[in-house]
C-alpha cells in the first residue's frame, strides 16, 4: 500500500503518480532500482545503496535523472513528507517491535520513454521516483520459528545475459521463482546457476552455517552484492565468527546446521526448512540469532530481538 510517491521531485499521492506506457521501465524492465528501509526513522545504509544504484546504472549504461546527493536529498523529503502525512495504518500486533513506524522506500531510475523499440538510444526523459510506504516486514513469528525456503526450477539468468550485479527492473524470472516457492508453500525461492550451484533468493542472499562456521556464495556465483550481506560479512568479521565465502550446492545447504537469508526487508531470516526438509534442528540456530542480535545492535531502533524471540 504505497502512501506517497515523489515522481521526478514532485510529491504526489499514488493515483496521481503517472508514468508514460511509453516508459522503458514498463515496456522492457529498462530500469535499475533500490529498497531502503528506515530505522528510527532514518534510512539504514543510505550510501551504500546510493552506490549500488549508481554502479547498477553504469552497468547498464542508463544516466539518472538525478545523481547520488540528490537522490539522498529527495528519499528523506519524501519520507518526511509521509511522516508528515501521516496515514499509516494501525500498528500490526504481530510485527517484530523493531519495525513498527518505520518506513519502506523503493527508488526507480527508468531510462525513459521515447520510440518503441529495443535501442536505448531511442530513450529520452529518465524518469526518477521515489516510492514510499509503511513497512511490511516479516513477523516477529518468522524470527521466532523460521520459515521455509524452495529450491525451485526456475535458474538465475547467466551473468552473461543480465549482469546479477545490476539491481534491474528486468525481474521476470525471480516473479516467476516466487510464484513456484509460493505453490510450494515456501516463504522464499532460491535460484541455482545453470551448472546447478545456489546462487541467491529471488529477493535475498544466502547463508549456511556448518560446524561452527558461516558460508555464503562468493560474489563471482553471479549474485547481487546485497548491502545487508555485506553487513552480516562485517559483522561477522567483527565478531569472530568463521567465515567462507564459497560455493554452494543444495546438498550442501541440506547438510547444514542452519540457513538464513538476508534482504533489507529481512535483516537475518532463519530458515528451518529447504523445500519438505528440516534445515539442522528445525529451529533457528544459534549462530543466526547471535548474527541478528549483532545486526540489531547495529541497527538500533526501539526493540531489540528478545521482544521477538519471547
Ligand atoms: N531485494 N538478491 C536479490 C536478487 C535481491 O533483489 C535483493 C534485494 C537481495 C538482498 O539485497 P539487500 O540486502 O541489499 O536488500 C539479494 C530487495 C530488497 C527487493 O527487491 O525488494
Amino acid at each position: 500500500m504505497a502512501l506517497l510517491v515523489n515522481l521526478d521531485g514532485d510529491l504526489v499521492p499514488p493515483a496521481e503518480a503517472k508514468v508514460s506506457v511509453l516508459d522503458r521501465g514498463f515496456l522492457h524492465g529498462d530500469s535499475v532500482y533500490e529498497v531502503v528501509r528506515t530505522y528510527g526513522g532514518r534510512p539504514f545504509e543510505l550510501e551504500a545503496h546510493l552506490t549500488r544504484l549508481a554502479r547498477s546504472a553504469e552497468r547498464i549504461g542508463l544516466a539518472p535523472r538525478w545523481d547520488g546527493p540528490r537522490t539522498a536529498r529527495e528519499l528523506v523529503r519524501t519520507l518526511e513528507a509521509a511522516r508528515v502525512r501521516g496515514g499509516a495504518p494501525p500498528p500490526d500486533p504481530a510485527a517484530a517491535p523493531w519495525n513498527v513506524g518505520e518506513w519502506y522506500a523503493r527508488v526507480v531510475m527508468t531510462r525513459g520513454a521515447g520510440e518503441i523499440g529495443l535501442d536505448p538510444a531511442l530513450a529520452v526523459d529518465p524518469r526518477a521516483i521515489v516510492i514510499v510506504q509503511p513497512l511490511q516486514a516479516p513477523p516477529a513469528r518468522a524470527y521466532a520459528e523460521g520459515v521455509a525456503v524452495a529450491i525451485v526450477g526456475v535458474r538465475r539468468p547467466s551473468p552473461a545475459a543480465v549482469d546479477p550485479a545490476a539491481k534491474t527492473g528486468a525481474h521476470l524470472s525471480h516473479v516467476l521463482a516466487v510464484k513456484e516457492a509460493r505453490d510450494a508453500g515456501a516463504h522464499e525461492a532460491l535460484l541455482l546457476d545453470d551448472a546447478g550451484r545456489i546462487t541467491e533468493g529471488s529477493s535475498s542472499n544466502v547463508f549456511a552455517v556448518r560446524r561452527g562456521e558461516v558460508v555464503t556464495p562468493p560474489l563471482a556465483a553471479g549474485i547481487l552484492e546485497g548491502v545487508t550481506r555485506g553487513v552480516v560479512l562485517r559483522l561477522a568479521r567483527a565478531e569472530g565468527v568463521a567465515l567462507q565465502e564459497v560455493a554452494l550446492r543444495p546438498e550442501d545447504l541440506e547438510a547444514a546446521d542452519e540457513v538464513f537469508i538476508t534482504s533489507t526487508m529481512r535483516e537475518i531470516l532463519p530458515v528451518v526448512r529447504l523445500g519438505a526438509r528440516p534445515v539442522g534442528s528445525g529451529r533457528p540456530g544459534p549462530v543466526t540469532e547471535r548474527l541478528h542480535r549483532a545486526l540489531r545492535r547495529l541497527a538500533g531502533g526501539p526493540a531489540g530481538l528478545q521482544n521477538a524471540r519471547g
